[in-house]
């Protein structure tokens, strides 16, 4: 298993939209299939955020997760950039994957320079708290509770080992 840029996987662009937007498109008013597959088309022509990260093995897609500028626009004024889009296909849960890719994330980021990084959550904050986020708030967002957690990229990648390089592929 391998965790790469988008950009070196354009052909998994459109399964992993139709992924995405099937799991969160109701959240979001006006988050098409069409505005997804576009989105995830412009993470790939850049390393630098606005990104995405892939999880592989072999040729096939396990997960993604991505580094956003701007994730739900009521909590923008909390800070950015946001980790989202945190997806392992079903077949492949509970095996690792969610945590690798949340550690590559957190890891590209720290090479990015990224001082503080957030998400919000409405069901995951145990395995957030277990990679090292901590709560910064309980809120709502169009009535539904979130928490919203940080981390720092920096000092958790001093703690875990060295930043996530997207110009390479990094194996187990
Ligand atoms: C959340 C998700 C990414 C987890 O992926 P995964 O590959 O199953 O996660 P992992 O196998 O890396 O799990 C790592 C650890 O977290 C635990 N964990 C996973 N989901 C959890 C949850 N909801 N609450 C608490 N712990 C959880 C696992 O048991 C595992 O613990 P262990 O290391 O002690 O065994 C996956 O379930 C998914 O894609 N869900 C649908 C999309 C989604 O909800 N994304 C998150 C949006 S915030």
């Amino acid at each position: 298993m391998r965790i790469e840029a988008i950009g070196r996987h354009p052909a998994c662009i459109e399964s992993l939209a139709r992924w995405h937007h099937q799991e969160w498109g109701a959240l979001y008013d006006g988050w098409t299939l069409d505005v997804a597959t576009a989105e995830l088309h412009d993470h790939a022509t850049r390393t630098s955020l606005p990104t995405t990260l892939l999880l592989m093995d072999g040729d096939d897609l396990l997960g993604s997760v991505s580094l956003l500028i701007e994730d739900a626009p009521a909590l923008q004024d909390r800070g950015s950039p946001w980790l989202g889009s945190l997806f392992v296909r079903p077949e492949a849960r509970g095996r690792g994957s969610g945590r690798r890719l949340v550690e590559a994330a957190v890891a590209h980021a720290a090479g990015e320079g990224v001082a503080v990084l957030r998400l919000f959550t409405l069901w995951h904050e145990d395995f957030y708290a277990s990679l090292g986020w901590q709560v910064e708030e309980r809120t709502s967002l169009h009535g539904t509770p979130v928490v919203i957690m940080s981390i720092r990229p920096a000092l958790r990648v001093a703690h875990t080992g060295d930043p996530f390089d997207p110009a390479r592929t990094t194996h187990d």
